[in-house]
């Protein structure tokens, strides 16, 4: 609620309409295509996915209403952050281990234990041959318990032996039989850090230590909480995390040990802003407000109403820019982080082909130009060579340079500016870099260009202002 309320605050001072709207008592209607949403003592009012953002908490997923609410806005291609997938895999702590597992995240390894059997008598009986789930987890004891849902650090306990295991998870079993319990391995950390990360960017980090002994350090505990300075191999594996969960505004918390190994303990997509805006010193809600607010940050699965029309794919990558013209929608964050995620190349090429089954062209034309070039990690690495190149010769920052000069092609060109804009561009790499350093590579120019001046995600950026 903390966060929720610093959030109006933010909106206010920026002059931007917020209103909070509780999961229980939502209303809600799509009425021929027009959204209308309200709550208890906020009357609907109409949104449209051009003017509305969401700020989704985990709260949603208690109300199941609330949840099917925000499957439906996502379906009609409204940004919701974070997504309600984000959401649901962030929840449940096995799941978020299951999916950074999967995207090959260093994680402690942690094993879910069987439900409850309760007796005649109605207690819960003891789990059999514990050893068993011990052995799974491949560590010494102490091992750390944890209950499946929880937050704030309560649900995370310490146990010492198999018997005291045994009887923590009875005892847990009796007061809820519902209950799911994970055991995981204790790992002896130096440093125990939350990690804010924003769209594919680390904005804030800080180091959180328990003042009393406790073995968990959370800032809900009471921990002590000081800014700290990450380097790059952490931000990046805070980025790989909350790209492997799709998130896009959450914190992700990061187990350090003295010599140097680092692991991702979990992500969390509500994550709180008290500790961090107190630890840094920085203002946190407005950094989002800013981001959620600019509409090139914008993503939704849903974007597919277009079919691609031409031959080769210089054509068609044409077309892509004629048809997305106008619209706001990030493509490049999601096939970004897809491209520069840790898992192996085949599942990359899977994800991306899952994209282009769901209509999404921009995976669909990376696919296209990976085929040629087979690893999806040239087109990264091309990239970076371009950059570079642009930066050395024109010895400037690639930022300023590129927006002169669509201001001179505005200026010369008109309307007509982009195209002309991108033709020359072509030339300019084809006189360049030959056609060996190009074969398979026009895909990363795509994905440049998305953070460009004259890319339609990059233009929004600019008329920003006009949607305050
Ligand atoms: N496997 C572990 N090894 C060492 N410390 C842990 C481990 N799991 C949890 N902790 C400590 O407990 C805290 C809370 O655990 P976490 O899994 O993040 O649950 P919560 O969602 O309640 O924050 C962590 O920040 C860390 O200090
Ligand atoms: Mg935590």
């Amino acid at each position: 609620m903390r966060t929720a309320s610093r959030i109006l605050e933010e909106c206010e001072k920026s002059g931007i309409d917020c209103e909070i709207l509780f999961p229980k008592t939502l209303r809600y209607e799509n009425r021929d295509g027009r959204y209308l949403i309200g709550s208890e003592d906020v009357e609907p009012f109409e949104v449209t996915p051009d003017d509305t953002v969401f700020v989704c908490r985990s709260s949603i997923l208690d109300s199941t209403k609330a949840s099917s609410v925000v499957s439906d806005l996502e379906r009609a291609g409204f940004f919701c952050v974070n997504s309600l997938s984000c959401l649901e895999v962030c929840d449940q702590k096995y799941r978020c281990y299951l999916r950074l597992k999967e995207q090959g995240i260093p994680t402690p390894k942690t094993v879910s234990l069987p439900s409850v059997e309760i007796q005649d008598d109605g207690t819960p009986k003891k789990i059999k041959n514990i050893q068993q789930y011990v052995n799974m987890v491949g560590s010494q004891f102490p091992l750390v318990l944890k209950t499946d849902q929880g937050a704030g650090g309560a649900g995370v306990m310490l146990v010492d032996s198999p018997n005291s295991l045994v009887s923590v998870v009875q005892t847990l079993q009796k007061v809820d039989p519902k209950i799911d319990l994970l055991l995981q391995e204790k790992i002896p950390y130096e440093k125990d850090l939350r990690v804010i990360v924003l769209g594919d960017e680390v904005i804030a980090a800080m180091r959180r230590q328990s003042k009393d002994g406790d073995f968990r350090s959370n800032f809900s505990l009471n921990g002590d909480v000081t800014p700290e300075n990450i380097d790059d191999q952490t931000k990046q594996l805070a980025i790989d995390s909350a790209s492997a969960t799709d998130g896009i505004f959450v914190g992700v918390d990061i187990l350090q040990t003295s010599d140097g190994e680092e692991y991702t303990l979990e992500v969390n997509a509500s994550p709180g802003t008290e500790g961090i805006e107190k630890a840094t010193g920085n203002n946190i809600v407005s950094q989002f407000i800013d981001y959620i607010t600019d509409k090139s940050n914008w993503t939704n699965l849903r974007e597919q109403q277009f079919k691609l029309t031409g031959e080769s794919f210089d054509d068609k990558f044409e077309n892509y820019l004629e048809e997305t013209v106008g619209k706001h929608f990030n493509k490049s964050l999601m096939v970004r982080r897809i491209e520069n995620s840790r898992i192996d190349e085949s599942t990359k090429m899977k994800k991306l082909m899952k994209m282009r089954d769901n209509g999404d062209i921009f995976a669909s034309l990376c696919l296209e130009q990976a085929k040629s070039k087979k690893l999806i990690n040239h087109v990264s690495d091309w990239k970076n060579k371009m950059f570079e190149n642009f930066c050395e010769q024109n010895n400037v920052s690639l930022k300023s340079a590129l927006e002169e000069k669509r201001d001179k092609y505005k200026r010369a060109f008109g309307e007509n500016w982009k195209n002309v804009y991108y033709e020359e561009k072509w030339k300019k790499y084809n006189e360049e870099y030959g056609y060996d350093d190009l074969e398979g590579t026009t895909a990363s120019a795509v994905k440049r260009m998305s953070q460009t001046p004259g890319e339609p995600m990059y233009d929004a950026r600019l008329e920003k202002e006009k949607y305050k």
